[in-house]
C-alpha cells in the first residue's frame, strides 16, 4: 500500500509540473498584423526546416537538439514544407513550443499541390489539406498554414491564381466548421517582378473575408551582400505593401549569391522603413545541403559514431547541429539587435476600421490573365456567417472586419466580445495571475507532499 500510494504521489506531483511547462500563447490576425493572445505584436524570426522530405517533426531527438540551437539564434517560428498527417508530432511539437517557436506548415505534400500548368483544386487534394490542418491545429504553437507554395512560378502563371484562392477559402471554411481555433490560412509566393503587386493584391481584394488570405508572404532573395533598402529592391516591395489590409512578411530570404551572408536586410525588414508593414522574415534555411543555404551542418551527436547518422544526398540529416560560421553569427548578431516591439492591439484595433481590401488588379493582355470578379472554383460554400455568429468568430481577420473589432479581440482574448477594453485588461491580469498562482500553488503543494510523507515516514 505504501509503495502504491507514494507512486501515485509521485505521478500526481510530475503531471501537475509538467502542464505549464510548455504553455506558448497562440498567435492570431487582426488587421494586417500578427498578434498573441496578451496582445502584443508578433514579428517573426523564422527558419525553413525540412531536414528530410517527408516529415522533419518525427524525430523528437533531433527536435531538442535543433530547436535548442534554434532558440540560441533567436528563432521563434520554423517553416516546413512536408509532413506526414499521420505520424505523431507531439514530441517536436513540445520542443519547438518549450524554445518559444512557433511552427508555419505547408498543407500540400508532393502529389497534392496545385500545379500552375494545369491548374485544379480537387476533392483528393482538399482531403490530404484538411489531414494537416486536423493534425497540427491541436498544438497551440501551429501559428499559420500555408495553401501553396511559389505554384505560380513564371510570370505566364496568374491563371492558377484562383485556385490557390479557392484552397484557402475552403480550408477556413473547413476550419470554422471544424469549430478550430482562427489558424491564419496563408500562400507563400515566388517573387515574379511582372506580377507584381497583382498577385498579391488578388488574394486579398475581394469584398468578404472569407474569399481572401488571412496573410501573405513572398519568397524573395532581392538582397544580396553589400545592398541597401534602396537598391535591393525592399523599397519596391515596401511600397507596393504600404497599405496592405493582410499580414505580410518574407517566407524566404537570405541570398547567399555573396558569402559570407551577413543578413543586412533583416536591419531594413525590421527597421523603420518597413517593421510596420512587413511581419518578419524567414531564414532559407537551417540544413547544409547541396544549395549551400545551410546555417548549420550536422556532426556525430554525443556517444553516436559517423557510420550511424542518417546521409542523403552525401549530407548528414540528422545528429548535432555545428554553426556553419560566419553566417550563423551573423545572422543571431543580427536578431539580437533587431527588436521591434511593434503597436499594442489596444492601440491598433482602434484604426482597423480604416483598412480596406486590396483593389482587385485588372486582367492585361499578355500580363495578369484572371479577371478578378469570376467566381472562385471553391469546393465547398463559405461558412463564415454561420461561424461568425456562434461564439468562435469566423474569418473575420480580413479588412473589412475592422468594423467589427469586437468579435476580432474576442478571437484574441478568447473572452466574450461584449466590451473589448475591459475584458483585454481582466484577461491580461488573469493570465499574470495564473502564472503566480501556478507557481504559488505548485510549492505549497510540495511543501504539503513533503510535510505528508515526513509525517508518514
Ligand atoms: C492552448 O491555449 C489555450 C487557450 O489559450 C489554453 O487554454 C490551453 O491550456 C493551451 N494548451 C496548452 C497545451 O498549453
Amino acid at each position: 500500500m505504501r509503495p502504491l500510494s507514494t507512486v501515485s504521489a509521485l505521478a500526481w506531483l510530475g503531471g501537475f509540473q509538467a502542464l505549464p511547462v510548455n504553455a506558448i500563447q497562440t498567435i492570431s490576425t487582426v488587421g494586417s498584423k500578427f498578434f498573441h493572445e496578451d496582445g502584443t505584436q508578433y514579428f517573426l524570426k523564422g527558419i525553413a526546416y525540412q531536414l528530410i522530405p517527408d516529415d522533419p517533426l518525427v524525430d523528437t531527438a533531433q527536435c531538442k537538439r535543433d530547436f535548442a540551437l534554434m532558440a540560441e539564434l533567436g528563432t521563434n517560428a520554423i517553416r516546413v514544407y512536408h509532413v506526414d498527417p499521420k505520424a505523431n508530432h507531439d514530441g517536436c511539437m513540445e520542443a519547438l513550443a518549450a524554445a518559444g517557436i512557433y511552427l508555419f506548415v505547408d498543407l500540400d505534400t508532393f502529389d497534392t499541390s496545385i500545379n500552375q500548368d494545369k491548374p485544379q483544386w480537387t476533392h483528393s487534394q482538399f482531403e490530404r489539406y484538411k489531414a494537416v490542418l486536423d493534425e497540427f491545429q491541436k498544438y497551440n504553437n501551429t501559428a499559420g498554414v500555408f495553401v501553396g507554395n511559389e505554384v505560380i512560378n513564371t510570370k505566364e502563371g496568374s491563371a492558377a491564381a484562383p485556385y490557390v484562392l479557392a484552397a484557402a477559402h475552403d480550408i477556413k471554411s473547413y476550419r470554422n466548421e471544424k469549430g478550430y481555433r482562427n489558424i491564419p490560412v496563408g500562400y507563400s509566393a515566388a517573387d515574379i517582378a511582372e506580377l507584381r503587386p497583382m498577385l498579391q493584391n488578388y488574394l486579398a481584394c475581394r469584398p468578404d473575408s472569407a474569399d481572401r488570405l488571412d496573410f501573405f508572404s513572398l519568397n524573395a532573395y532581392e538582397w544580396c551582400g553589400p545592398s541597401s533598402y534602396e537598391t535591393s529592391g525592399y523599397k519596391r516591395l515596401q511600397s507596393q505593401a504600404s497599405d496592405y489590409p493582410i499580414p505580410i512578411f518574407f517566407s524566404e530570404t537570405g541570398c547567399n549569391a555573396a558569402r559570407p551572408r551577413t543578413f543586412e536586410d533583416q536591419a531594413a525588414i525590421f527597421g523603420p522603413e518597413m517593421a510596420n508593414t512587413w511581419s518578419g522574415s524567414m531564414i532559407y534555411e537551417w540544413i547544409q545541403e547541396a544549395n549551400d543555404y545551410g546555417l548549420i551542418k550536422y556532426g556525430p551527436p554525443s556517444g553516436a559514431s559517423p557510420d550511424k547518422m542518417l546521409v542523403q544526398d552525401g549530407f548528414p540529416r540528422q545528429g548535432e547541429p555545428i554553426p556553419v560560421d560566419p553566417d550563423f553569427h551573423n545572422l543571431k548578431a543580427q536578431w539580437a539587435r533587431l527588436r521591434p516591439t511593434g503597436v499594442a492591439l489596444s492601440d491598433y484595433i482602434k484604426s482597423t476600421s480604416s483598412i480596406k481590401p486590396a483593389s482587385c488588379p485588372t486582367s492585361t493582355p499578355g500580363g495578369w490573365a484572371v479577371d478578378s470578379h469570376q467566381p472562385l472554383p471553391t469546393l465547398q460554400r463559405a461558412t463564415s456567417d454561420v461561424a461568425a455568429a456562434g461564439p468562435n468568430p469566423g474569418s473575420g481577420s480580413g479588412p473589412d472586419s475592422g468594423s467589427r473589432p469586437e468579435q476580432l479581440s474576442a478571437r484574441v482574448t478568447s473572452v466574450a466580445p461584449s466590451d473589448y477594453h475591459s475584458s483585454r485588461a481582466v484577461n491580461g491580469a488573469s493570465a499574470g495571475t495564473r502564472g503566480f498562482d501556478r507557481l504559488a500553488g505548485g510549492s505549497l503543494f510540495l511543501c504539503m507532499l513533503i510535510g505528508a510523507l515526513a509525517l508518514w515516514l
